[in-house]
């Protein structure tokens, strides 16, 4: 019996998952199915489970977080994260997840080889808080940045008025959609000219592979990663969810 699956999510344009997914079935001879759901509202989640008999859903923006009073239950992962990105159905009963979180946090551990480092963390969405909580994890204390500053997450323009703040935090991890394409020519507002062979830029974007960010690093001698790695290992962790 074919199994299904499928990605809630809106709106909904081209798919990783779907692609990464349907290859996967295609290549071990499986007859499962993935489908994408555009559904304005999280509150379609169990219509959309039941109606289509699926056995694992990814969950995009904007639902990351508002699926979750529609769950049975989380799993410490997404308790930790407060975000939902996988939900697994076990006779009908759904399971929240997270597998961002432990897919950034392999990807970084196995690619910093100082890890006696500070970060700095840009964007406040759901991403940035899979990627804070996998710092943590790693005993890498983080600081958030954001266009709206609050009391523990400063703005970028502070971060351009005191230069000890990239000076002394190494590590910049850009969680903003900012250089996604087709806007190829933006690049979160960092002063890069303070950057150094020391820096290690951590890009969660993964089209294009290197983004301006990552060129302007690299221009000042820093070390770059995009989101690819981290893209596929989440997938990855979903498949494992969904298949134990
Ligand atoms: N590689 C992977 O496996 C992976 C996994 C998850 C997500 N991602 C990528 O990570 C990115 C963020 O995902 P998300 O779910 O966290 O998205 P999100 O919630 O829509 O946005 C993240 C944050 O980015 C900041 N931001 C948004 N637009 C901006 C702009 N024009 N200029 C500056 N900052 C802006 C905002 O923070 P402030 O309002 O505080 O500035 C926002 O909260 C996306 O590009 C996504 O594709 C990649």
């Amino acid at each position: 019996m074919p199994s299904h699956f499928g990605l809630i999510g809106y709106p909904l344009g081209h798919s990783f998952s779907k692609q990464y997914f349907e290859n996967k079935f295609k290549i071990s001879n499986s007859l499962d199915t993935y489908k994408l759901f555009e559904v304005a509202s999280a509150n379609m989640l169990i219509e959309v489970v039941s109606k289509n008999n699926l056995k694992g859903i990814n969950v995009t923006i904007p639902h990351k977080q508002k699926v979750i009073p529609f769950l049975d239950s989380l799993d410490k992962s997404a308790q930790l994260v407060g975000a939902v990105n996988v939900i697994k159905n076990e006779g009908g009963l759904l399971t929240g997840f997270n597998s961002d979180y432990p897919a950034f946090k392999a990807t970084i551990k196995s690619w910093l080889d100082n890890s006696n480092v500070k970060a700095l963390v840009l964007g406040t969405g759901g991403a940035s808080k899979a990627v804070i909580a996998a710092l943590n994890d790693l005993k890498i204390s983080s600081q958030q940045v954001s266009r709206t500053g609050s009391s523990n997450v400063i703005t970028y323009k502070e971060l351009a008025e005191n230069p000890n703040w990239v000076k002394q935090h190494v590590l910049i991890i850009n969680t903003t959609p900012v250089g996604t394409a087709p806007h190829t020519n933006e690049a979160p507002e960092i002063p890069y000219n303070l950057l150094s062979a020391s820096h290690y830029l951590y890009d969660l974007v993964y089209n294009p592979k290197e983004t301006l960010f990552l060129k302007k690093g690299k221009a000042q001698g820093a070390k770059g990663k995009n989101g690819l790695e981290m893209l596929h290992l989440q997938a990855e962790l979903a498949w494992d969810i969904w298949n134990t």
